[in-house]
């Protein structure tokens, strides 16, 4: 149970000083009935309105998870294919991925009900560090590589310094292990980077999301963040706005 003027803030409709002028001048209803009197405490499952419109009563909430292969980055799929929300099923919120990993991706994928978070993360502007592994069917040269890192001109433009390392190369397999990071989110970019350079890309993982790692999960598990990743998020976006 929440006290009526602090739901009626958290909407984000307003501070929680004029939620009880909203109140004392009689605009809010609580199950079809106007409440006057300040303090009364509302559970979930009561419907509160302001001015006649129901208020959206969902608290924000944010998971990492580590999406396995063969999911898709969406709420549904028309195929019937599994997506990222289908790892969820405790979830009541109505979470969505922030952006997309392809289907044979795996890795760090963020969901959150928070559209403005979202949002932020999502625009060009604010694009975070994204860290990934990438197995090919080939061994790079340093010349290559060094390319990669400078930026490389794929169809729809160039692409933004990355930060690139070979961690392996299997010289009688030839393929090679990179990481790579990047601060764009263009559609398929890192296989396209590759494949600019006449490499295919055999598998792909997404290690890292700005700070947000992998540590201690599986394929398939999720975690909740901690109220300061979710504070950090922010400070992130908001420090480039
Ligand atoms: N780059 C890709 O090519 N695929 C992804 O899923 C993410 C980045």
């Amino acid at each position: 149970m929440e006290r009526l003027q602090k739901v009626i803030s958290q909407s984000g409709i307003t501070s929680r000083r004029k939620a009880e002028n909203l109140i004392s001048s009689g605009r809010v209803k609580v199950n079809g009935e106007v409440v006057t009197s300040q303090g009364i405490k509302v559970s979930s499952n009561d419907k509160v309105e302001v001015d006649g419109v129901q208020i959206d009563r969902e608290i924000s909430v944010y998971y990492l998870l580590y999406k396995p292969t063969g999911v898709i980055s969406s709420v549904k799929d028309e195929k019937g294919r599994k997506v990222v929300t289908d790892y969820f099923p405790h979830v009541s919120e109505r979470i969505y991925p922030v952006g997309r990993l392809d289907y044979d991706t795996s890795g760090a994928i963020l969901l959150t009900n928070d559209g403005t978070l979202a949002n932020l993360l999502m625009h060009p502007k604010f694009e975070i560090d994204k860290t990934y592994v990438a197995k090919i069917d080939g061994i790079p040269s340093q010349n290559q590589l060094n390319k990669l890192a400078k930026g490389i001109r794929l169809e729809d433009g160039v692409t933004a310094k990355a930060d690139v390392e070979m961690l392996s190369k299997d010289k009688a397999k030839k393929r090679a292990i990179i990481q790579i990071t990047i601060h764009e989110g263009r559609n398929r970019q890192v296989r396209r980077m590759f494949e600019a350079l006449g490499f295919n890309v055999l598998k792909l993982k997404r290690e890292r999301y700005g700070f947000l790692d992998l540590k201690g999960l599986a394929s398939g598990d999720s975690r909740e963040l901690k109220p300061h990743e979710v504070k950090t998020l922010y400070q992130l976006v908001n420090k480039k706005r």
